[in-house]
Formats: structure tokens, sequence, C-alpha cells
């Protein structure tokens, strides 16, 4: 059975007051108990005192990045140790801003997973195509391509405490989303990868979210798809007003 789960990536987005106040809002609606797994992932600067807005909640805690290295000389990096200890309990690894302004490379982003998993930090894992790729009919291969260097030798023993991310980047930031039908067939795959390249417990209690313009007109849609089981919110989670309703379209799903 999979718990569906709602992720807010806040970007390098938003005062601490506005986070604050965005915080209290959604841990005033996540009690303990709640049926859907809600996190919120605010710029590192922030991540103590939202964890202070959420405490007492069912909000987990999420950063942005990470490095893999254990804490040292790395300038301006944020090491697994430091989120552990001001409460996070996941990472985003991948996500395609990192890919396409910073530089992370699948094999940069396996020496991230592979070091938080090995510290029991959870890790939202992001993949997907670029529009080109999509046109050019390549969408599998690079979810392939990413899948399989992202998640090398990473055991499944290591997957329990990873959610994977569709994020077509055409769909990021854009207004457009993939249509319900088009994120149901990536899902679908990377779980069908998931099966053949690990087994049938990973694939079948693995978490896929859908990120990309994720809106609440028309999550509920693209939650009830057999095998999206989530979202990676950018935007829509910078506001209560439109962040709640997500959450909301998720509870009662169970698959
Ligand atoms: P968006 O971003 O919801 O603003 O499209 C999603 C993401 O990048 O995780």
């Amino acid at each position: 059975m999979r718990r569906p789960f709602v992720a807010g990536n806040w970007k390098m987005n938003l005062t601490l007051s506005q986070g604050q106040a965005l915080a209290q809002a959604i841990a005033a609606e996540c009690r303990e108990g709640e049926s859907v797994d809600v996190a919120v992932c605010p710029a590192a600067p922030y991540l103590l005192p939202i964890r202070e807005a959420i405490a007492g909640s069912g909000v987990q805690l999420g950063a942005q990045n990470a490095y893999f290295a254990a804490p040292g000389a790395f300038t301006g990096e944020i090491a697994l140790d430091m989120l552990l200890d001001v409460g996070c309990q996941w990472v985003i690894l991948g996500h395609s801003e990192r890919r396409q302004y910073f530089g992370d490379t699948d094999a940069l982003i396996n020496k991230k997973l592979l070091a938080a998993r090995a510290k029991g930090l959870g890790v939202i894992f992001c993949v997907g195509e670029l529009l080109a790729e999509r046109q050019e009919n390549r969408t599998e291969a690079v979810l392939e391509t990413q899948m399989s260097g992202g998640l090398a030798n990473v055991d499944a023993g290591l997957m329990d405490g990873v959610v994977i991310a569709y994020e077509p980047v055409w769909a990021i930031g854009t207004g457009v989303t993939a249509s319900p039908d088009q994120a149901e067939a990536a899902h679908l795959y990377l779980r069908n990868w998931l099966r053949s390249q690990y087994n049938d417990t990973v694939a079948d209690n693995m978490r896929i979210q859908y990120g990309g313009s994720v809106k609440p007109d028309n999550a509920a849609e693209l939650l009830s798809q057999p095998n999206v089981d989530g979202a990676l919110v950018g935007g829509a989670s910078l506001k209560a007003d439109q962040f709640l309703p997500i959450i909301r379209a998720a509870r009662g799903i169970v698959k």
C-alpha cells in the first residue's frame, strides 16, 4: 500500500516571516495521523525556524540539496549530517534546476543519494525529460539513463527511503502540466523499471510523485492516476490557499 506524499518545494523563494506564516497554516491543517504524508522544503537558512513552525504537526521537513562529503572544507556546501541535525527527514536530489544550472550530473546525484540513504535520510529523487527529448520520443531513454545513473549501487534495502519525483522539465514553472495520461505513462514506465531492476516489493511500494505545474484545479485528476502517488509542488506550494487544496485532493487516495 502506498501512502500519498505531497511535498512543497519552495525553491529560492519567500522571506522568513512569509515562510513561517505559510508553514503554520499548513501545520494547522495537517495534524499527526494525517492520511497523507506532507513535507515542506524551505531554503536552507530557514530550515530551523520552519521546523519550529511545524513542530507537533504532521508536517515533515525537507531540504532542497546537500553535499555527499562528511563535514569539512567545502565552502558553501551543506552536509547531510547538518540536515539531520536540524531535523530534516527528506532531501530533494536531482531536481532539474540543479541539473540545469548547477551541474548536478547523474554521477554526482548518485553520490549524494548513496550518502543520504547511508545516513538514513529520505530522498526525493527527481527525474524528467526536456521538451526536445519528449518531442524526439526519447522520454523513456532519458528516464532510463537518469534512473540507472542516479540509483547505481543503491540496493533494494536502501530503496525504502527513496521517493521518485517524475518532473517533466517542460512542465516545471511553465503552467503547462503533463496530461494525466502522459504522467501515468511515465510513472508506469518508472514502476516497471523498478520491477525489472529491483523486485516487486520495491516497485509496488515505491511512491512516485508527479511534479510540474500541479495546481488545485489539476491535482485531483493527476493524483487519481493508478501510478501517481503524490505531488512535488513548486509555485503552488508558496501559498496556503493553493497548497492545502492539493493536500486535500490527496486525502483518501489509497493505492
Ligand atoms: P512547479 O515546480 O510546481 O512550479 O512547476 C515543480 C518543481 O520544480 O518541483
